[in-house]
């Protein structure tokens, strides 16, 4: 657990630097495009990342091709964006922090464009009717970027020693390729990397076809249920490939690094059993194929939930509980996601939960004793946050996770065995591929239960200090 966590140490000493960057004021072109008749919003209103997503759309299909080379960690890429208008738009900006463009069109016409910031602003030859459906074609080469968060860590575009680690959780997907970068704004992906020959292009779903030529292999990945683009990642290195099913059939791909092959062993191989455990406990696997992503990129320090196939940047110390933890957030993540990134407990408390209901039904500590434990062992500063809205330095901060997952299981307690599971396989089921808020959950959460439970979730979720009683 501590290994997801790592970063969560070194964040108080980055907070007070990381606080002044958060204090964004609109930028003079953001305030003159706010005022013109037809252009889409530059945000979507998340008061975590003000800039993140983008109004008047609402994208569809990902199709993203490009080439990487390791050795001058350079891509040269084309990403197609198939989007619908929400409203009529002459103009309308996607979030992209990526290398230099080339070409961009809309509808297959040459569309003018500028940058600001994370703001890519497009202004299309002819206005976009309502309901209209467009494709936007970039065309970009060079460096892609490493992107540090207000809590210091890590993400985006990661080189490695042999390749490069992809994620972009809250906000790294715009490092590699344009889009409507929140949560809210799911859609299917195709991608089709192309790398050295020996080198392998891991991305979500199934993979298509591989093929070799002149020295250089593209992989196509297919992505068919929907994703939130943090959940997106096309990794890349020297990979051992094991291909298998699930006791239910579902296809597992998994790729780790040969030097991490021994050490991951235990965790990779519990895979299978951990699906089906959660299928019977959560209700269905939401998507097509499974695996895991085991590579070396070790100033990350976390592991991340990529759709289908998590992604590892080392074998954590407690590799079998974070492998728990990441296929869980397939169910509470990935297919049921947060509507505003403040709800991010529904994620972290949830995944942590599951992690101890696997810890209990492996043999290992029991949900309760692990309650106990978190209950007892905290910091007074542990009990400070209120974790129904944290604040964006705090999103993954170790009370996120733990009073995340005490919060469940005490509502366990409250309401009993029948109705907690009633809760969590209505909650996949009611909210599958969507998005959700805290206020859903406290709703079904009543409704399941038939109790109120205003002051058990004010105590647990919005208050601060050590709940005593609920
Ligand atoms: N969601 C990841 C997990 O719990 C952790 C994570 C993603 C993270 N991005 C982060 C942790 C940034 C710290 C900083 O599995
Ligand atoms: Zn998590």
């Amino acid at each position: 657990m501590a290994f997801r966590r790592f970063r969560a140490a070194t964040i108080a000493v980055t907070a007070a630097v990381a606080m002044s960057s958060m204090l964004v004021t609109p930028s003079a072109i953001a305030e003159t495009r706010r005022s013109a008749s037809e252009a889409g919003a530059p945000g979507v209103g998340d008061p975590y990342f003000l800039y993140q997503g983008n109004g008047g759309f609402d994208v569809r299909h990902y199709d993203i091709a490009f080439s990487y080379d390791p050795a001058t960690r350079r891509m040269n890429a084309t990403t197609t964006v198939t989007a619908v208008a929400t409203q009529n738009l002459d103009r309308f900006d996607l979030d992209f922090r990526g290398p230099d463009i080339s070409m961009l069109t809309v509808n297959g016409t040459t569309a003018g464009f500028q940058r600001d910031g994370q703001e890519l602003i497009i202004t299309p030859g002819s206005n976009l009717p309502s309901g209209r459906v467009f494709t936007v074609v970039v065309k970009y080469a060079g460096v892609p970027p490493v992107i540090t968060d207000p809590d210091g860590s890590i993400e985006g575009w990661v080189p490695t020693d042999d390749g490069a680690f992809v994620v972009g959780e809250p906000q790294g997907a715009p490092a590699w390729f344009p889009g409507n970068d929140h949560p809210t704004n799911k859609a299917t992906f195709t991608f089709h990397a192309t790398v050295p020959e020996g080198t392998t292009a891991v991305g979500n779903g199934r993979l298509l076809s591989q093929t070799t030529a002149s020295g250089w292999t593209t992989f196509v990945w297919d992505s068919t249920e929907p994703m939130a683009t943090y959940l997106a990642t096309v990794t890349i290195g020297k990979f051992k490939i094991t291909e298998s099913t699930t006791p239910s059939g579902i296809p597992i791909y998994t790729a780790v690094d040969p030097r991490l092959v021994k050490r991951s062993a235990a965790a990779v191989a519990q895979i299978p059993d951990i699906i089906d455990y959660y299928r019977q406990t959560f209700g269905p696997y939401p998507f097509s194929s499974t695996g895991a992503i085991i590579d070396y990129a070790p100033n990350v320090g976390y592991a991340l939930e990529t759709q289908t196939r998590p992604v590892f940047c080392d074998v954590p110390s407690n590799a079998v509980g974070t492998m728990a933890h990441e296929l869980a957030h397939q169910w509470f993540g990935d297919s049921v996601s947060v509507r505003h990134w403040s709800d991010i407990w529904l994620n972290e408390g949830f995944a942590t939960y599951s992690e101890w209901l696997w810890s209990e039904h492996t043999g290992g500590m029991t949900a309760q004793k692990l309650f106990e434990q978190a209950y007892a062992g905290d910091k007074r500063s542990f009990w400070q946050i209120t974790i129904a809205d944290p604040g964006v330095v705090d999103m993954f901060s170790d009370p996120v996770y733990d009073r995340g997952a005490m919060t469940l299981h005490a509502l366990r307690g409250k309401v009993g065995d029948a109705a907690f599971f009633r809760i969590l396989r209505q909650w996949v089921q009611a909210y599958r591929y969507g998005n959700a808020t805290t206020t859903d959950f406290i709703k079904l959460s009543e409704k399941e239960s038939g109790m109120d439970l205003t002051s058990f979730f004010d105590v647990w979720l919005y208050q601060k200090g050590k709940p005593t009683t609920w």
